[in-house]
């Protein structure tokens, strides 16, 4: 609150939404995080929910919700050294994707011994070799890469997952076995349901481990542990580096898991090492030319409905490509396991329905060939990411988008960026506010 009259006077309070006090040279600075006081100061300081702050040129006096003067640490934020800005590219959403083979090799560096192969992560809160289960939660993208995760988990490290969408999980009273494992992802740290979530898990007296990227956020300051993405700010609503970022992060926490749990051993961590290590590079090779799907946008903007399939770990892509598609480009977008076809979507299938099917070349890949076969005997309209030939598929393929030959470890990591491009250039042919889209907004801070 600003006053007339007042020149020298600021009130401000907090409930439930970060704000954040940037402390300048004779001036004082009242924003939502350190990125938005990033062009101003270093020197950052958070409220406490509850607290109200009387703010002039000369300081602060912070009051908590009982009246009470408090301090609240000044420290220096990293966000004040990083560039905010579009660079050569038209839209945040372009220069995040293309940031992608960057931010992925520095997170993979901080998790990663290059040298010997090995993962490297900080101590956790709880032993892998103990836990009897992990529990996921987050929203919206972020909890497509848990997904992603929990086949990780799963596959790699035998160790079963319990994963929800955050809204549904600080609801759902689950009975939790105290000493228990939660594991959060957010982008932002600051998403409401993902922060009531953990705050339920504290209650239940579990050890709170968080992916999150921004590390001065409240998720990262109410955790036991924090493993940060180094994706850099991310400016785009619909979220893209972020995303693989956590990916990523989450890849390496799931070998160490492995490890600990001794189902994955020197031989396997060090092949599944290397397949990480080699994803920047097919990042980049699929960013060199994007014109295929520059045409796609053409046809893709006329549809009404758009499926996306996709089995095992290639599903939670398919979803998330789905999301991406809504957000930006605003044309009905669904993603679907590839199996559940014919428990009903297969009923939308005409000449004019566009199915985008992930099929990477891995062991489930035949299962996925065929779910197409069903798509191609109704006239739909195939659009096949894959590494394989067209021609092995005996369908017609409407448009091939080709991938380089991955891990299967890994093809979720190198799978995104083709989704993430269909809705890019479709949103841009489409015309539309690529990194503002309607209604929505990058930090959901409310309930
Ligand atoms: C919003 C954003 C999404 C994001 C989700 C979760 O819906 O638009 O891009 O995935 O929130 O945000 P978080 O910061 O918790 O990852």
């Amino acid at each position: 609150m600003i006053f007339r009259g007042y020149d020298n006077l600021m009130v401000a309070a907090r409930q439930g939404s970060p704000l954040a006090i940037g402390y300048g040279d004779g001036e004082m600075y009242v924003g939502s995080d350190a990125i938005a006081l990033a062009p101003f100061t270093d020197r950052i300081s958070y409220l406490e929910d509850g607290d109200w702050a009387v703010i002039t040129r000369e300081g602060i006096a912070v009051r908590d919700r009982a009246g009470a003067a408090v301090e609240r640490p000044i420290a220096r934020s990293l966000a004040a050294g990083l560039v905010v800005d579009k660079g050569n590219y038209r839209h945040f959403m372009a220069k995040e994707i293309h940031e992608q083979p960057e931010v992925v090799g520095h997170t993979l560096a901080h998790y990663l011994d290059l040298a010997n192969y090995r993962v490297d992560l900080p101590a956790l809160p709880f032993d892998f070799a103990s836990v009897t289960r992990l529990s996921l939660s987050a929203c919206g993208t972020a909890f497509y890469a848990c997904l992603v995760a929990k086949y990780w988990f799963e596959r790699w490290a035998k160790l079963p997952v319990d994963i929800d969408i955050a809204s549904e999980f600080r609801y759902r009273e689950t009975t939790m076995a105290p000493g228990g494992a939660a594991l959060f992802v957010s982008q932002s740290g600051e998403t409401a349901d993902t922060l009531a979530s953990l705050r339920y898990c504290r209650e239940q007296h579990q050890h709170v481990l968080s992916i999150v990227n921004v590390q001065e956020s409240s998720i990262a300051r109410e955790s036991d542990g924090v493993l940060p993405t180094l994706g850099g700010p991310e400016i785009g609503v619909a979220s893209t580096k972020a995303f693989t970022c956590q990916l990523t992060v989450l890849a390496c926490l799931a070998i160490a898991a492995g490890k600990a749990r001794g189902v994955i051993g020197p031989e396997l961590e060090a092949e599944l090492v290397k397949a990480l290590v080699e994803v920047p590079r097919h990042m980049a090779t699929m960013l060199r030319d994007e014109t295929p799907y520059e045409t796609l946008a053409h046809s893709l903007s006329k549809a009404r409905d758009v499926l996306y399939l996709g089995r095992g770990s290639s599903y939670p892509i398919a979803l998330e490509g789905a999301l991406k598609l809504k957000e930006i480009s605003y044309i009905h977008a669904e993603g679907y396991a590839a199996g559940e076809l014919k428990h009903g979507p297969i009923a939308l299938i005409d000449e004019e329905v566009p199915v985008i099917v992930i099929a990477p070349r891995d062991d489930l890949f035949d299962k996925t060939v065929s779910n197409m076969q069903e798509v191609a005997a109704r006239d739909g309209k195939i659009i096949l990411v894959s590494d394989a030939d067209p021609a092995s598929t005996g369908c017609e393929v409407q448009t091939m988008l080709p991938v380089p030959t991955v891990h299967p470890f890994v093809t979720p990591l190198v799978y995104a960026v083709p989704v993430q491009l269909i809705a890019y250039h479709t949103a841009v042919f489409m015309g539309t506010d690529v990194d503002q889209p309607r209604n929505l907004a990058k930090s959901v801070t409310v309930e």
